[in-house]
């Protein structure tokens, strides 16, 4: 069966790639799809290694037969995170299966008894604890809101496999190979970030402590549940999971901009070309009214500054700009350099939002806000060259 790609000679992905659901989650744009990976593990025992979603039940469940005819029936199932876009299986599988007992922890038997209504036949492990397979031995490690409270990490201390659930994972079918060595990494990056940035990014400090944990093992082939399977160079992810969960950030600006007559918009200019004055050319100008803001978030995590330039309404910021800047809030980004300029009619509100999110989270409030009535006059947009300006050179002071 061809969808069945062989690991190693007894390791298989049996995951499917979904590229016609277009929200993950119903929230989050899936332009280039977005792969459920499962695993099948062949020893004196056999061991699934989490599951798919639920509109991937059929071809998962034809890869398990197909493999199960082939090397006998199914000892364990592994639940590494139970997020119904890996879980979504389980109870088709126990129904056909009865006998495949699953492998967790006692968070994971609780959702295992919320979402299906599943307490038999569970095998509890500890943090730590192996369990041999017949040459291949396996070690959990909890690794909690690495995206969920439940979720592990199985690590094969044998052939030093790590299987890691959401974590090092990223949106993006697999398109035709499943090995970072056979895809396009460069493709992937981007969305591979703008997975980490808006359902993993919140847990940072647990994506840290993860990181820490597996500090002491050697690892050759990290299987996530989405994106590809890293061999070639494992450590590739792991560095860039590291940076992006310290906060760390590259050279470049984002510019979010609202603009609902294009006065805004003409001080977003302004300061774009004050950036540019100073030689940078990373400057992403997004529209927050057309852009999807997993995309900004994604920039946000990924660069050292934003500039939001907004109009007011009804008293208080743009909504698209405020819906932005309150998941940046929420996703607990840190540590950026931020400016602000905007439009009013006869109040001007809403700044107090960005100030809030300036302080709880260290963003550098660059001087000034400058606001302009109904439209930006001459020395407003002076005003907004300089900012521009401004940024560069402190970037370059933070370096
Ligand atoms: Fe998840
Ligand atoms: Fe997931």
């Amino acid at each position: 069966m061809d969808s069945i790609i062989s690991i190693t000679e007894d390791l298989f992905w049996i995951g499917n790639n979904d590229r016609t659901t277009d929200l993950f989650e119903s929230l989050w744009p899936l332009p280039r799809g977005v792969s459920y990976n499962a695993y099948l593990l062949v020893d004196e025992k056999r061991v699934l290694i989490d599951t798919v979603k639920s509109n991937s039940i059929d071809t998962y469940i034809e890869k398990v037969d197909y493999l199960v005819q082939k090397y006998g029936k199914v000892d364990y199932l592994i639940i590494n995170h139970m997020e119904p876009d890996h879980s979504g299986a389980i109870s088709v599988l126990r129904t056909i299966w009865p006998e495949i007992k699953i492998i967790g922890n006692k968070k994971t038997a609780e959702f295992l008894k919320e979402f299906y209504g599943i307490t038999e036949n569970i095998l509890f492990i500890e943090d730590g604890e192996e369990l041999s397979i017949g040459k291949h031995r396996l070690k959990f490690f909890f690794t909690p809101m690495v995206h969920w409270p439940e979720t592990m990490m199985t690590y094969e201390v044998t052939r030093q496999m790590l299987f890691s659930g959401d974590a090092f994972g990223g949106f993006g079918a697999l398109n035709g190979g499943i090995f970072d060595d056979e895809v396009d990494l460069a493709y992937y990056e981007d969305e591979i970030l703008r997975y980490f940035s808006n359902i993993v990014g919140k847990y940072s400090p647990m994506v840290q402590k993860a990181i820490q944990k597996l500090a002491p093992f050697q690892i050759r082939l990290i299987a996530s549940t989405h994106g590809p399977v890293w061999r070639s160079d494992p450590r590739e992810i792991i560095n860039l999971y590291d940076k992006w969960s310290r906060h760390e950030a590259e050279e470049g600006v984002v510019l979010a901009y609202g603009s609902m007559y294009g006065n805004t918009a003409k001080m977003m200019e302004a300061v774009a070309r004050g950036l540019n004055s100073e030689k940078l050319s990373t400057i992403r100008i997004h529209n927050v009214s057309g852009v999807h803001l997993s995309y900004l978030i994604r920039d946000a995590w990924k660069y050292k500054a934003v500039i939001f330039a907004s109009p007011t309404y009804d008293t208080s910021l743009f909504p698209p700009m405020d819906h932005f800047v309150r998941m940046l809030e929420r996703k607990s980004l840190k540590n950026r350099i931020m400016g602000i300029v905007g439009t009013y009619g006869w109040s001007g509100g809403g700044i107090k939002v960005l100030e809030e999110l300036a302080e709880k989270h260290n963003w550098r409030l660059l001087d000034p806000t400058i606001l302009a009535k109904c439209s930006p006059k001459e020395e407003d947009l002076r005003e907004c060259f300089e900012l521009g300006r401004k940024c560069v050179c402190r970037m370059k002071e933070e370096k």
